[in-house]
């Protein structure tokens, strides 16, 4: 967890998106519970659309317990990535936001996922998984053929059922911090 806030709170050079994908709102398919309550009640659908509301996407870290980050920096990170994801419930007319990710991209042959995250009250229900491999279609629906990301320990196998591999053919990751 701690990389992946250290992470987040660097600076994240990346093109300005010439690749417009704000795709309809997908629909997921299946029958999820959560808190109690039958999922009949309600729909949850992904968007595309980056224009999202910074306080509810930092209430939705602060549920999974990353910490603060600026957010006129979080604004620019979702304006610079080649993909933004979100999922969201919506029952009756109020619609909340219950998942997230985004992805950072040469726009032809890489891009790199971050900041993956279902608020709790949807967790273990699946919604992880729908979620990554939502960004997955996205991505090589743009003919993305290379995804990394990194993962915390905690999470490693969460990414190992949807295909990720650590280290394939022995590939290291490797970072550059600031000397402090
Ligand atoms: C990681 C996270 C996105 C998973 O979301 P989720 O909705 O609970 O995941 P799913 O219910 O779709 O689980 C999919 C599969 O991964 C497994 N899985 C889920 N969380 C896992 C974890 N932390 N460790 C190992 N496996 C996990 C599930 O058992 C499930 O396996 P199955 O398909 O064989 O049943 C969610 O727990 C989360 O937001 N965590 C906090 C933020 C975070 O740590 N993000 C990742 C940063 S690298």
């Amino acid at each position: 967890m701690g990389f992946w806030k250290s992470l987040f709170s660097g600076s994240q050079a990346s093109p300005s998106p010439s690749v417009q994908i704000d795709a309809p709102a997908v629909e997921v398919s299946g029958n999820f519970n959560y808190n109690g309550h039958k999922s009949s009640e309600s729909r949850i659908f992904f968007s595309t659309d980056r224009e999202i509301d910074l306080y509810e996407l930092e209430e939705l870290c602060d549920a999974v317990g990353w910490s603060r980050r600026p957010l006129r920096k979080v604004k620019k990170a979702l304006q610079h990535s080649f993909l933004v994801i979100s999922m969201w419930e919506e029952r009756g007319s109020v619609r909340r936001l219950i998942g997230f990710s985004r992805a950072t991209s040469d726009h032809a042959f890489n891009a790199t996922i971050w900041d993956v995250v279902v608020h709790p009250d949807f967790q273990h229900q699946g919604m992880g998984k729908a979620l990554m491999k939502q960004v997955i279609k996205e991505l090589r629906s743009q003919d993305i053929s290379n995804i990394t990301l990194f993962a915390d320990p905690h999470v490693v196998d969460f990414y190992r059922t949807l295909g990720f591999m650590a280290d394939p053919e022995g590939i290291k990751g490797m970072f550059w911090y600031p000397s402090r």
